[in-house]
């Protein structure tokens, strides 16, 4: 991203009141949110083909530290070895199938199953059990834990939902052609030496593609957010760019305009405006003045989502921590009303009635997520 092209776009559509239009609108019938035939062939096609972001690093600080997943019906465990390197494993013991662990999080010295006893070491290998004797018939592909490629870059945890694992610089290097060039903006942020100050989850009552195109607009934020985060926002003079088959969206804040005013340094007037990420399928990053929003929407039938949002807490928000806690409070029931609204639009797609749904040249974002679903589908 550079910083000096954003704000130059933006203070053009200040001076004009004008905002970035798509070239096209676009129509989308409300089976595509409905469909299970369509809900399976995007977790077959997308979310067990691509890589996915999980989580932030400092999530698992320490060698030991884990924590524990169940998405897509998927028990596993995300753990730091005792390099420092991630592994992910099914949370199942090779023996008789126990899950090894229920804790959504904590430390492991080693990995010992409640049942039997059968001890793994943190790189998923067998390295006990009582009358080891009984099972000499098995071999190591039989009785060490099964793994799944993960990777650490730039402060996010990527993972993939497909039992096996390619070697790390191979994911790496596909993660990083995932990205395209939306991975300098990321590296930009310098994730890896933030902290996370909460995780939170939540079940929403909405196709996981309603929740992802609340994020793909501004159009929205002067009405259905005018009691939150709305009346900092300068309306209707965003910038929306897509990348790959991500995308970037930039809203200028209010306090924007005395920065332009005095010709701030750019580093201070880029401070001045809130970005949106998508990295396609179902991560938003939300960059705000104190702190960053990663949020995960997991699908877990055609019409409810699993929202995991963690809060990654920004240097200037040790500075001002009260202004943190104020915006902090704004983005909880921002989101709240974005979720409400999900709920609201997916129950009406339930009323049987079929209907279609309109996104219009501010809404260009959304088309462009529905031409990566279908180019992919
Ligand atoms: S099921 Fe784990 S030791 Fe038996
Ligand atoms: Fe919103």
């Amino acid at each position: 991203m550079d910083s000096e092209i954003i704000l130059g776009r933006m203070k053009k559509h200040l001076r004009e009141s004008s905002t970035d239009l798509a070239s096209t609108s676009s129509t989308q019938s409300s089976e595509f949110y409905q469909s299970q035939q369509f809900l399976d062939s995007e977790l077959e096609k997308i979310f067990q083909k691509m890589p996915l972001p999980v989580g932030h690093s400092a999530q698992l600080e320490k060698p030991g530290d884990y924590i524990t997943r169940c998405d897509f019906g998927l028990p596993l465990i995300i753990l730091r070895n005792r390099e420092g390197a991630l592994e992910v494993f099914a949370n199942q013991c090779r023996h008789r199938g126990s899950k090894l662990v229920t804790e959504t999080t904590g430390h492991f010295q080693s990995i010992s199953c409640p049942y039997h006893g059968w001890t793994y070491d943190l790189k998923g290998q067998l390295v006990g059990a009582p009358h080891r004797e009984c099972f000499e018939h098995l071999n190591s592909g039989q009785i060490n834990l099964l793994k799944y490629s993960v990777a650490e870059i730039n402060g996010l945890i990527w993972m993939k939902y497909q039992p096996q694992a390619s070697s790390l610089s191979g994911f790496s290097d596909e993660i990083r052609g995932h990205l395209g060039e939306l991975a300098l903006d990321i590296a930009q942020f310098k994730l890896q030496d933030l902290k996370c100050l909460e995780t939170e989850e939540k079940e929403v009552k909405a196709n996981w593609k309603i929740l992802i195109e609340g994020f793909l607009e501004g159009y929205h934020i002067p009405v259905g957010h005018r009691k939150t985060f709305g009346p900092a926002v300068i309306p209707y003079t965003f910038l929306h760019d897509p990348i790959g088959l991500h995308s970037r969206s930039a809203y200028p804040l209010r306090k924007i305009l005395p920065l332009i005013e005095k010709s701030a340094p750019v580093e201070q007037m880029i401070s001045g405006v809130s970005f949106v990420y998508h990295i396609f399928p179902n991560v938003i990053i939300a960059v705000e003045p104190y702190q960053f929003s990663f949020v995960q929407l997991v699908p877990i039938e055609v019409d409810r989502t699993l929202s995991r949002t963690i809060t990654i807490a920004n240097l200037r928000s040790l500075q001002y921590p009260e202004k943190f806690q104020m915006e902090r409070e704004h983005l909880k029931k921002g989101l709240q009303e974005d979720y409400s609204i999900g709920e609201s639009i997916q129950s009406n797609l339930k009323s049987g009635r079929k209907f279609s749904l309109e996104f219009g040249l501010m809404e260009g974002m959304i088309t462009h997520f529905h031409r990566a679903i279908g180019s992919i589908i």
